[in-house]
């Protein structure tokens, strides 16, 4: 385990700096883009009930992306220089379902697929890699947010529930095919060389292939039980609605 500390004394590997600087860069972003599509989500709602549930989840995602930043900070990397680095991650299918979130307006059904899409694909990734980090910070950085993760994550399985009696099977079955390929596209690419980088140093335990698969099955049993069929995927990343 290192902390900040060891890596500014200049006795840890440059590319593990520089392989965490690109992870921690890659996690905070995507809890900007997280807290962004609820501030926007925020706007257009309607549903008064929801608001306070969804209040409560932006705060805690903008929290999320300030822990990381300040981790960032700690390794001499500032949040506009870390979001500039990952410009053209961006661009990739790795990163739509919280650009997505971020850039559109999300109707009720959107704001359950959004939240399927990024806050119970945030916990595994969260919880199965980032807990066991080789660096402390992340590591200690994941155990505050995977708490509140868990509580996103129990919002959206009741709120699908809900959709589903209230919008029918049909419409959260057209919804499902147009987020599905971005939720699971979330976990990247398998195999990555970056990702073998990360598992070799300790910071990411497992490949993204086994995260895609995990989160899928988690996903056809929440499906089952509200009678819905998970939609087919093509098998190579990215994956698309076969
Ligand atoms: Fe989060
Ligand atoms: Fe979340």
């Amino acid at each position: 385990m290192f902390e900040a500390a060891d890596l500014r004394a200049g006795g840890v590997e440059p590319n593990y700096v520089k392989v965490l600087t690109r992870l921690l860069a890659a996690h905070a972003i995507a809890e900007k883009l997280t807290a962004i599509g609820y501030q926007r989500a925020l706007g257009a709602l309607e549903n008064t009930g929801l608001r306070p549930t969804i209040e409560k989840n932006l705060a805690e995602e903008r929290k999320h992306a300030r822990l990381i930043y300040r981790l960032l900070e700690e390794l001499g990397v500032n949040e506009p220089h870390a979001d500039r680095s990952m410009l053209p991650a961006m661009k990739l299918p790795s990163f739509a379902a919280p650009r997505y979130f971020a850039e559109h307006d999300a109707n009720a059904i959107d704001l359950v697929m959004a939240s399927m899409s990024l806050d119970m694909t945030g916990l595994i990734m969260i919880g199965v890699n980032y807990r066991e980090s080789s660096y402390a910070p992340h590591a200690r950085a994941a155990e505050i947010i995977l708490a509140e993760e868990e509580e996103h994550e129990l919002f959206a399985s009741t709120e699908f529930r809900e959709a589903v009696e209230r919008y029918g099977a049909e419409a959260i079955n057209v919804a499902l095919r147009e987020w599905l390929p971005r939720a699971v596209n979330f976990f990247g690419p398998p195999d990555s060389g970056f990702t073998y980088d990360c598992i070799r140093y300790g910071l990411k335990t497992r490949d993204n292939g086994d995260l895609a698969e995990l989160y899928l099955s988690l996903l056809e049993r929440r499906l089952r039980n509200a009678r819905l069929e998970l939609p087919a995927l093509t098998a190579t990343y990215p994956h698309v609605i076969a």
